[in-house]
């Protein structure tokens, strides 16, 4: 069996994607599609949604609903639920996400506010919606339901000049990993995504400078045979694998003054960053 039947099997007929119309949401969809899933596709920007149904249901013959939501709005995550109640969605992938860095002195509270809602209040609404719809899929048709979460590498220690993102995104993976194990009894796999920089949107939208790393495509493509192979924490693209084996040894306090000086790195073209201190310097 290959794999984008058992995409098709186990988690269609209907996937939802938050985060559609660019990077890695994008790539997923464009992947999915491939493997013949209808697409519930959700982002702010519709003329990129419209183009990228159209061109989807052009090329594999699928189906597409386009939601277009700011999911930092109280209603967004309501809406995806009540706007898709009609179709048998058996696949949450919810990569809309961005970053901020820079010195947490210098951030500005409503662009962080924003990335809470988005990066955390936002996946965890549309985790326990469609996690009590797939629970009650199973019980009525014995389907699997799955769920993609988007987290980053950032998200296994702090880390200095990125500090509020890089708590999002650990919340994220930990939901992730407890869910895993939790809703496995429901048959619903849960995947905890979180690639190394990339060469996607969210490094320009969070000011950083990022030269090389994975493509969307490449980190959609690593997510989504974790989830075939039955869900845990992917590891998607070379870099992500590199960064991860060689940084989980460490203690956790190593980790966070790494992980400081690479976000210095990535943005000091801005203004740059101090040297940190050690932590016993006074
Ligand atoms: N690429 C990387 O280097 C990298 C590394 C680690 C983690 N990640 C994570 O992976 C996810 C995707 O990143 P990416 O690089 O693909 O980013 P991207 O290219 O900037 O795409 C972000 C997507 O999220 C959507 N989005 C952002 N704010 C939204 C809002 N308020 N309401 C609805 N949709 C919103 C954007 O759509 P609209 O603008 O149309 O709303 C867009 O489709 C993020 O969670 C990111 O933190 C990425």
């Amino acid at each position: 069996m290959t794999a984008a039947t058992r995409l098709r099997g186990r988690f269609g007929p209907w996937a939802a994607v938050t985060g559609a119309s660019d990077g890695i949401g994008r790539a997923c969809a464009q992947q999915l599609a491939a493997a013949g899933l209808n697409l519930v596709l959700v982002a702010r920007r519709q003329p990129l949604l419209d183009r990228l149904a159209a061109e989807l249901s052009t090329a594999h013959g699928i189906r597409t609903r386009v939601l277009a939501l700011d999911l930092t709005t109280d209603d967004a995550i309501a809406k995806v639920d009540t706007d898709t109640l009609d179709l048998d969605v058996g696949l949450l992938v919810a990569a809309a996400g961005f970053g901020t860095s820079g010195l947490f002195l210098d951030a500005d509270p409503a662009a962080e506010a924003d990335m809470l809602r988005v990066n955390c209040a936002a996946t965890l609404g549309l985790a326990h919606r469609f996690a009590r719809r797939f629970a009650a899929r199973r019980e009525t048709g014995g389907v699997r339901g799955g769920m993609v979460l988007m987290g980053s590498l950032v998200a296994f220690q702090g880390v200095p000049f990125a500090a509020h993102y890089a708590a999002t995104k650990a919340y994220v993976q930990t939901l992730a990993e407890g869910l895993r194990l939790e809703l496995r009894a429901q048959g619903i796999t849960v995947v905890a995504s979180p690639p190394g920089p990339g060469r996607s949107g969210v490094g320009t939208r969070a000011g950083m400078q990022i030269t090389s790393g994975a493509s969307p495509e490449a980190v959609a493509r690593g997510t989504l045979a974790t989830l075939v192979s039955g869900g845990g924490t992917a590891t998607p693209g070379l870099l992500s694998k590199l960064l991860t084996w060689s940084l989980a040894p460490l203690p956790r306090g190593a980790r966070s003054r790494i992980m400081g000086e690479v976000m210095r790195g990535m943005t000091q073209h801005r203004a740059p960053p101090p040297r940190l201190q050690r932590p016993d310097a006074a």
